[in-house]
């Protein structure tokens, strides 16, 4: 294990060049001093003065003219484009670099800020809890209503590498998608004047968003809803999950993944199994959608999923292939949370085409979805391989302090475990 540890080091030293390996990415030096650290919850807002924005690049991104740019292993190899699938050696995505630091750091603070939301009392950490691979373990989120809203919390490592968003991709970018949750009713309930009055109304805010777009700071500009979106977006974009033992693997560290590990990847990749058409490496989605007939959890309806838009009808049931990064920490799983471990999950795909849709559906199931007749053994090895897409090495900190003065979610209690 421990020799293992220091190959994990050696790799993550070669993939990333000017990045600090110390702690986390936009740890909370950024808070200058902490001079609010021992404000009571709740307060007034901390004093305009002790709020500073960092000024480094997180972990696996490189600093050129200010801005952020994403460095990995991955870079060196083509794109997919031609390669096949299940390759090892094979190009991630665009990926949406290119922020500033700061930019980054005013993110990470409004998505664990509950003053987004039109009660004051839900962040966008709430449901995307970092210890759980920004997931939460319900089979459907609780909005602040207290009621459950239609879909299982997505996780959003790498989020900053996808082209749609949503279970159904019925969003085209993180700004977008952002808007989605601040202004549903089921969740968020805000509306953008309200949520730009009380950030404007805070005066942390006001100097966070002038240190972070310097550009309209000079007529003291007021925060406008793009910039909330963009900062959103940014810090998103610097969730990386890249330094698994999978990735170790892939990069030629031949005993990175044990004998069962190995065996869960070659069924993972076989044209029995036929995963990696799907969860194609490295970031394990091809980003389709993909009709495949998993079941909804208990006591909910049928959901049409991309068929849901009139134009789309082969995609009734259809949902975005999730990636299967940091599975491990997300469930339950499934755009329902139908699933309650992988286990279960994987079982799914060997208990017959179409077994679980409702009848008097009629969907028009990928011809990937097959009968591989997997056995209770390479069901197992499958579980895994999935373990080792495990890499939280470059987990964001979780602000002490937030800039509205509000507590943090009560979901973020740290247990310092995943369960
Ligand atoms: C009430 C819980 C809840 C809150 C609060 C919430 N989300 Fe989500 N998020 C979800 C659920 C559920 C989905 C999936 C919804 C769907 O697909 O229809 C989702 C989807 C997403 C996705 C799409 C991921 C993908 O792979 O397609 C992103 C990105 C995201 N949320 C970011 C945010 C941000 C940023 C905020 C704060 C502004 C936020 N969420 C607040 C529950 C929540
Ligand atoms: C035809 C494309 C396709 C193939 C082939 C495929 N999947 Fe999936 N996978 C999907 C889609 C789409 C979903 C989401 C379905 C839903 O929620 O209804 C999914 C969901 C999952 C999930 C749940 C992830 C999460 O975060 O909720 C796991 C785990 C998974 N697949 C593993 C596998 C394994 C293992 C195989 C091979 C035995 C496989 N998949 C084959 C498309 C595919």
């Amino acid at each position: 294990m421990k020799r293992l540890a220091s190959q994990v080091a050696l790799f993550v030293e070669a993939l990333l060049v000017g990045a600090s390996l110390t702690g986390a990415p936009t740890a909370g030096a950024s808070l200058a001093g902490q001079a609010a650290a021992g404000t009571p919850a709740a307060t007034a807002p901390a004093r305009t003065a002790s709020w500073h924005l960092s000024d480094q690049c997180p972990a696996s991104f490189e600093k050129r003219e200010s801005r952020c740019w994403l460095r990995s292993a991955y870079q060196q190899y083509a794109s997919l484009t031609g390669a096949g699938v299940g390759g090892l050696k094979t190009g991630l995505p665009p990926i949406r670099d290119g922020f500033t630091p700061r930019q980054i750091d005013l993110g990470r603070y409004l998505f664990f800020d509950p003053a987004l939301s039109a009660n004051g009392r839900l962040a966008c950490a709430s449901c995307h809890i970092p210890d759980r691979g920004f997931s939460d373990h319900r089979t459907h989120s609780i909005g602040i209503a207290g009621r459950e809203v239609r879909r299982n919390a997505p996780s959003l490592w790498n989020v900053g590498f996808l082209r749609r968003f949503f279970w159904d991709g019925r969003a085209h970018s993180l700004e977008e998608q952002a808007q989605g949750p601040l202004y549903n009713a089921l969740e968020m309930g805000n509306r953008p004047e309200s949520m730009l009055r009380t950030l404007n109304g805070l005066p942390a805010y006001r100097e966070l968003f002038a240190q972070a777009f310097p550009a309209s700071a000079g007529s003291r500009g007021a925060i406008s809803a793009p910039q909330v979106y963009g900062a959103l977006a940014a810090f998103e974009s610097s969730l990386i999950s890249l330094n698994s033992r999978y990735d170790l693997y892939a990069q030629g560290v031949a005993d990175a993944l044990t004998a069962n590990e190995l065996e869960g990847f070659n069924v993972f990749r076989s044209f029995v199994a036929r995963c990696a058409e799907c969860h194609t490496p490295p970031l394990f989605t091809n980003q389709q959608i993909a009709v495949i007939g998993m079941p909804e959890a208990r006591g909910h309806a049928f959901d049409p999923g991309a068929g849901d838009a009139p134009d789309a009808p082969l995609l009734r049931g259809g949902f975005k292939v999730p990636s299967l990064r940091n599975a491990s920490f997300t469930a339950p799983y499934g755009h329902s949370g139908q699933f309650g471990t992988l286990r279960e999950t994987v079982a799914f795909y060997t208990k017959g085409r179409g077994h679980a849709v409702p009848p008097g559906e009629h969907l028009q199931l990928h011809w990937h979805i097959w009968e591989p007749k997997l056995s209770d053994h390479e069901l197992d090895r499958l579980v895994d391989f999935l373990g080792a897409l495990s890499d939280e090495s470059f987990l964001p900190a979780t602000p002490d302090v937030l800039p509205s003065g509000l507590p943090l979610p009560a979901e973020l209690k740290r247990d310092g475990e995943h369960s």
